[in-house]
Formats: structure tokens, C-alpha cells, sequence
């Protein structure tokens, strides 16, 4: 085990929901999945509640809040509706992503330097309920020392570019990518941020991901929510956690 400390693994569950909005039903149920994510070994669950209700709904946010046992991270854009349903529902964490209502997922990173000014006192009040505030980014260290400046406790690193080259087979510039995360991961370390990443993971990719030191947790959804249609979501879980162990322990 490296002397960081153990990896967690954040289940995202969006892509439950949106199979369920597919068919307007009240099936798959979100929560039903994260139940039994928590019960594979998850460590927390990730859910999204976009601005355009996509996926997750308000109703969600608040079932997996009551129901669930492990941490809840809430992920969303920057605004004051999002501020205020976080601050009525009081999640583990929250994790601020930008957000544009035609792109498929999360493109890129927040701009926390480019906003600081707006984003300091944003934060504020969610640190002062007790939420442990994430600033989902890339591995620029502008935006990582500005992440550090206005308060935030924890940044996640986009692994969506890393994640795309590798997808491609172009590994040379894939591997160029993942030095630059890990120069970040130990930048934000060395600044008192704790470190996270996601974005596009899945069982071929996460290794490198997993073996940088400072990356205390991983935030994965679509891959493992596809992978449960042939696994099962139990299994599929079971098998991420196994990769992630194998890469944390150097074999
Ligand atoms: N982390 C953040 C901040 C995200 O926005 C997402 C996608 O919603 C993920 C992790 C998970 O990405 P993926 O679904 O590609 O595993």
C-alpha cells in the first residue's frame, strides 16, 4: 500500500438515471444502484444534477442523501439554484464542474483562476455547512493554485484528455498527459489540496491513474454502469476495485 493512504473508489451513478429518463419510468432506480454499490465496497457515490436535468433529478439528490450510508459527492455547475439545493441537502461533498448545456459530458475543467473573484465567496457558505468543496479541473497549476487559494479542500483531475488518447491508441501523447497529471496531482498535494480523478476510467486505463501517489480517490461512472449490463454492477465494481488495488500496490 503506498504511504498516502488506501484509494477510494466514487461510484457514479448519472447513467442509471439516464436509462431510466430514456423511458420516462420510475426504473432503474439510482438509488437502488448506489445501495448496492455501497454494499460492493464503494467508498462514496457520485451523482451529477445538471442544470438540464438529464439524468439526475432534484428527487434523487435527496433519496441517495437519506438513504445512503456511505459519503454522497454532489456534483454541479457554479450557480446559485445548485448552491441552494446543496445547502438544503447537505451532501458529504460537493464537486464544482463548468457545464454547457449542449456538450455530451463534462468537456473540460473549471476555471477557477479565470473566476476567482466569483468563486471565493460561492464556496464560502458550503464550507460553512460542512461540505467538503472539490474543484474538478485540468492539470494546468494555475488553476490548481487557484484552486488552493480560494479555500477549496480537495481538486479532481480530468482525466477525460488522458482517457480519449489512450481510447485512441495514441499512447505516446497519452503517456505525455499522464505526466502532466501527475506533476499536478503532486503540485496540489504539496499545496494542502487533497487529490482526486475521473473522467472516462475504465478496467484498460485506470491503472497509471491509480499508481499516482497523491490520488486519494477516483470518481468513475459510465464505464462501470455499461459494464454492469454483462457483470452485474456488483462484479464490475469488484473488478475496478481489483485493478485499482494491483496499480496501488506497484504490481
Ligand atoms: N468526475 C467528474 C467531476 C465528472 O463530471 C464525471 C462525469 O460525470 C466523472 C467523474 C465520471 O466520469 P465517467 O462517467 O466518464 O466515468
Amino acid at each position: 500500500m503506498n504511504s498516502f493512504g488506501k484509494l477510494r473508489l466514487g461510484v457514479n451513478i448519472d447513467h442509471v438515471a439516464t436509462l431510466r429518463n430514456a423511458r420516462g419510468t420510475v426504473w432503474p432506480d439510482p438509488l437502488r444502484a448506489a445501495l448496492l454499490a455501497e454494499a460492493a465496497g464503494a467508498d462514496g457515490i457520485t451523482a451529477h444534477l445538471r442544470e438540464d436535468r438529464r439524468h439526475i433529478r432534484d428527487a434523487d439528490m435527496a433519496a441517495l442523501k437519506a438513504g445512503l450510508g456511505i459519503p454522497l459527492n454532489f456534483e454541479c455547475a457554479a450557480t446559485d439554484e445548485m448552491q441552494a439545493i446543496v445547502l438544503a441537502i447537505r451532501p458529504h461533498a460537493v464537486c464544482l464542474v463548468p457545464e454547457k448545456r449542449e456538450e455530451r459530458t463534462t468537456e473540460g475543467g473549471l476555471d477557477v483562476a479565470g473566476d476567482e473573484a466569483r468563486l471565493a465567496p460561492f464556496i464560502a457558505p458550503l464550507r460553512a455547512a460542512g461540505c467538503r468543496v472539490s474543484m474538478f479541473i485540468g492539470h494546468d497549476p494555475r488553476q490548481i493554485e487557484a484552486s488552493a487559494r480560494i479555500g477549496a479542500a480537495v481538486v479532481e483531475l480530468h482525466t477525460g484528455h488522458y482517457s480519449d488518447l489512450h481510447a485512441e491508441g495514441r499512447l505516446d501523447e497519452a503517456a505525455i498527459e499522464l505526466q502532466a497529471l501527475q506533476r499536478g496531482a503532486a503540485l496540489a498535494h504539496a499545496l494542502g489540496l487533497e487529490v482526486h480523478a475521473g473522467h472516462g476510467l475504465t478496467y484498460d486505463n485506470v491503472a497509471p491513474i491509480a499508481a499516482i501517489p497523491q490520488v486519494m480517490e477516483l470518481n468513475i461512472g459510465h464505464f462501470l454502469i455499461g459494464e454492469a449490463v454483462f457483470l452485474g454492477l456488483e462484479d464490475a465494481i469488484a473488478e475496478m476495485r481489483h485493478r485499482m488495488t494491483q496499480a496501488r500496490r506497484g504490481s
